[in-house]
């Protein structure tokens, strides 16, 4: 079953008095249980790509068809929905909420899903192990290192477990130990939930762990290689 599915998408955003086109007539397929690389060159279109199949962005033509929902279609409300429940998303730049600690940055997405209090300490722990962080439970972004800081990004997207997981350069900050110990941990996942993902990334150390492997230029897709199970 395809999990996500793009056709003919295209993104262009208003510069000056013209377009610019971002995203150029993109046409992929993932099947539940994928777990995939984006590539390409700075600027060309891997944050736009990830956003849209996030339902933060939405297409100027095409299609994103994302859990069987068309992302254009989704009212805010429903595209939240679809966000809370089901992907759970690394942003390049972690937007993480300054004034909480990184634990109830992780908390956060199980307060937006009926969980008790008991069964969020538990996921929220097992989160922090992941990455490393049940030390820092009470700190605040602050007071963390840039890759703490994504460590805390990648717990907070995990943490419900969801079906997707859309990751922007999930390792650019971290250390070859715990880039190894997060890629495993996600694999793992991959492996014995089937949770989706799709990375964008430069970095080398992700690519042994993908079963498929894109790239971009230029907002187009120039290659698309199944890799090795
Ligand atoms: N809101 C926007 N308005 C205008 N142009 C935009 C907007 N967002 C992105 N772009 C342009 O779209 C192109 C693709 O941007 P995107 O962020 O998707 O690139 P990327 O592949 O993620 O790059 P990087 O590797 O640097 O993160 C860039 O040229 C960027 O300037
Ligand atoms: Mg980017």
């Amino acid at each position: 079953m395809n999990i996500i599915q793009l056709n003919n998408l295209v993104k262009r955003y208003p510069v000056g008095n013209g377009e610019f086109t971002a995203l150029n007539d993109i046409n992929l397929n993932f099947k539940e249980g994928e777990f995939t690389g984006l590539v390409g060159p700075s600027g060309s279109g891997k944050t736009t790509l990830l956003n849209i199949i996030g339902s933060l962005d939405t297409p100027s033509d095409g299609s994103a068809i994302v859990m069987d929902k068309s992302i254009a279609e989704l009212s805010h409300k429903e595209a939240a929905m679809l966000r809370n429940q089901h992907i759970g998303f690394i942003f390049q730049t972690y937007n993480l909420l300054p004034v909480y600690t990184v634990y109830e940055n992780v908390e956060f997405p199980l307060l937006l899903q009926n969980k008790n209090a008991a069964q969020r300490k538990s996921a929220v722990m097992e989160a922090l192990e992941w990455v490393g962080l049940t030390d820092k439970v009470k700190s605040k972004p602050s007071m963390l290192s840039g890759g703490e800081c994504q460590r805390v990004a990648i717990a907070r997207a995990m943490v419900k477990k969801p079906q997707i997981v859309l990751a922007d350069e999930p390792t650019a900050n971290l250390d070859s130990k715990n880039s190894h110990h997060i890629l495993q941990t996600m694999q793992k996942l991959n492996k014995e939930l089937g949770v989706t993902f799709l990375f964008s990334t430069h970095d080398e150390k992700v690519m042994q762990y993908l079963n498929r492997l894109i790239s971009l230029e230029d907002g187009k897709v120039i290659s698309d290689t199944i890799k090795n199970a």
